[in-house]
């Protein structure tokens, strides 16, 4: 059997004062493939005997997690992978250790997202092992142990936090292998009945917990923004986008990015990046904003970027090849903050898309602020046709599409986002329902449905996030199952 055994270079930036110059520590390998390396410790008021307990503490908790992945399957390949990721996420942590990546005070905020969701990954395993396992008991009461390090930490240095980072990364990639592993050798009882980009199935049941992809690229001040992934039925290229708005007025966006896989995005390897705003010959400044966007309702799909034009009632449609802009008037729609949503300012337009196609989700004064929705032929775009609804879009947090419904959100509380309207382009009936499920931050700024992948994208606070979402099944499939 291989062990993999970790080796933190994380005491070694203690013993320099200068955070930029990390010290490599070599080490030995013994006979049973386990590295050791020793430190000098200098004396000083750094709590050098907790990290140090920490180190064996993470190489204990790694072992654990290597004789469960053992236990469930053959190994090898999988060891072979994480080497490959461990050695890919190192390089990455090293990039940010040298500064080559700027970080921010939020580092500790991040790491404390991901531990949440480590603690959520155990419960899933521990579930899918039935209660049974006392390894998987026992990682559950150290991941919690951590967390309570991690915040004992948070007042110490800033390189000693990469380092346990780096070390709660490939935890977490191990625990995820692992849970892969599980569910493989335990297939679930029902196999998922669902057909991505079918629509025979009920309206949206449930929810699950956000898994936080990463901090958007320009940082933790922007706060407003839209991510999503490209929602033509077949996926386009596939590419995923975040797009953040100045923080100046709260309301341009003049940039955006796009990224070629999820990876990517997480890692911040983006495939391209397009600036939307011109030069303006009267003013001599980079503030020609035509062709730039207003709010966070974006959405990619086949290539093309939708938005609302900046300043206007327009719907901008980007080819995001040859930076092409043509534009399309939505008749008597309200702009510039008439009715936005909720929580989210200058969202008075928002794009959509489903199993279905495109849509775009705004209001207008006739319509008292509720609810108008419209279909678009992508191609030629225009309106196909249109369907006003009784709910006040102001009083919702956002909207999606998934087909052909409408969902509206609203929030329960700072931690609590609940779907709680819907309205059927199909039949045009309404209806209430209550879907709870957590956000991260409080401020939901985007969210968009991915008829591919049955998946939500929501941008939370500067922090992107996705969602699995279930449907109900209808009779003809309950009774496959
Ligand atoms: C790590 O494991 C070793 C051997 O199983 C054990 O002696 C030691 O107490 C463990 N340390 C921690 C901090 O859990
Ligand atoms: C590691 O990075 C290389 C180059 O960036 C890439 O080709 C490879 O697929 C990555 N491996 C994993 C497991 O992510
Ligand atoms: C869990 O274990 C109990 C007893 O060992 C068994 O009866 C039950 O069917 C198991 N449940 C699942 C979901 O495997
Ligand atoms: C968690 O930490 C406490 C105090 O530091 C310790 O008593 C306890 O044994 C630890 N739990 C595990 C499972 O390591
Ligand atoms: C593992 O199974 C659980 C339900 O048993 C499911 O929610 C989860 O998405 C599955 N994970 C993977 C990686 O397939
Ligand atoms: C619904 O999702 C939540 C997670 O948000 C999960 O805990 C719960 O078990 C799910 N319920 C059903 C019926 O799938
Ligand atoms: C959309 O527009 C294109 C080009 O005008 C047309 O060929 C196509 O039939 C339209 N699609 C629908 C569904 O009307």
């Amino acid at each position: 059997m291989i062990t993999v055994s970790l080796i933190l270079a994380l005491l070694s930036s203690v013993q320099s004062q200068n955070p930029t110059t990390v010290k490599h520590v070599t080490g030995s390998l013994d006979e049973n493939g386990v590295c050791h390396c020793a430190i000098n410790l200098p004396d000083s008021t750094f709590p050098a005997d907790r990290l140090e307990y920490l180190e064996i503490y993470n190489r204990n908790l790694s072992i654990s997690v290597e004789q469960q992945v053992t236990k469930i399957h053959s190994y090898e390949l999988l060891v072979t992978m994480c080497m490959e990721k461990l050695k890919n996420l190192t390089a990455w942590v090293e990039k940010v250790e040298k500064g080559e990546l700027s970080y921010t005070e939020l580092d500790f905020e991040l790491l404390k997202l991901e531990i949440t969701e480590m603690e959520a990954l155990i419960v899933q395993l521990k579930d899918s092992l039935n209660g049974t396992n006392a390894i998987v008991e026992t990682l559950y009461a150290e991941i919690h142990n951590i967390s309570t390090l991690v915040h004992q930490m948070e007042s110490y240095d800033k390189n000693n936090v990469l380092a346990i980072r780096r070390d709660i990364v490939i935890l977490q990639k191990r625990l995820e292998e692992c849970r892969k592993q599980v569910n493989s050798s335990h297939p679930p009882p029902h196999p998922p009945p669902v057909k991505y980009g079918s629509c025979e199935h009920g309206e949206i049941v449930n929810i699950s917990k956000p898994f936080v992809v990463q901090l958007n690229y320009l940082g933790s001040s922007y706060l407003r923004g839209g991510f999503g992934k490209d929602s033509v039925m077949g996926g386009g290229k596939g590419s995923y986008f975040v797009a953040p708005l100045q923080t100046s007025d709260s309301r341009l966006m003049n940039v955006f990015r796009t990224y070629a896989t999820y990876n990517d995005v997480t890692i911040y390897k983006m495939l391209g990046e397009k600036v939307l705003s011109k030069y303006n010959p009267s003013s001599g400044r980079n503030d020609d904003y035509t062709n730039c966007g207003q709010g966070s309702g974006a959405t990619l799909y086949n290539d093309f970027l939708y938005y609302n034009c900046y300043n206007s009632r327009n719907l901008c449609k980007l080819n995001v090849d040859t930076n092409a802009v043509t534009r399309l008037t939505l008749t008597d729609a309200a702009y510039n903050n008439r009715f936005s949503y909720a929580q989210s300012t200058f969202q008075d337009i928002d794009t959509a898309s489903d199993e279905d196609g495109l849509w775009v989700i705004y209001s207008t004064e006739q319509d008292f602020g509720n609810f108008v929705i419209s279909k678009l032929n992508d191609t030629s775009f225009t309106v196909e046709q249109t369907w006003r609804t009784s709910q006040y879009k102001p009083a919702a947090t956002n909207a999606f599409m998934a087909c052909g419904v409408l969902y509206a959100t609203r929030a329960l509380n700072t931690q609590t986002e609940e779907i709680y309207y819907m309205y059927d382009t199909k039949t045009g009936k309404e209806s209430y329902l209550s879907i709870p499920y957590d956000k991260m931050k409080e401020t939901v700024h985007s969210l968009s449905y991915n008829p591919n992948e049955h998946k939500l994208y929501m941008y939370n606070d500067g922090f992107l996030a996705t969602y699995d979402i279930t449907f109900q099944l209808v009779e003809s499939e309950k009774s496959r199952v």
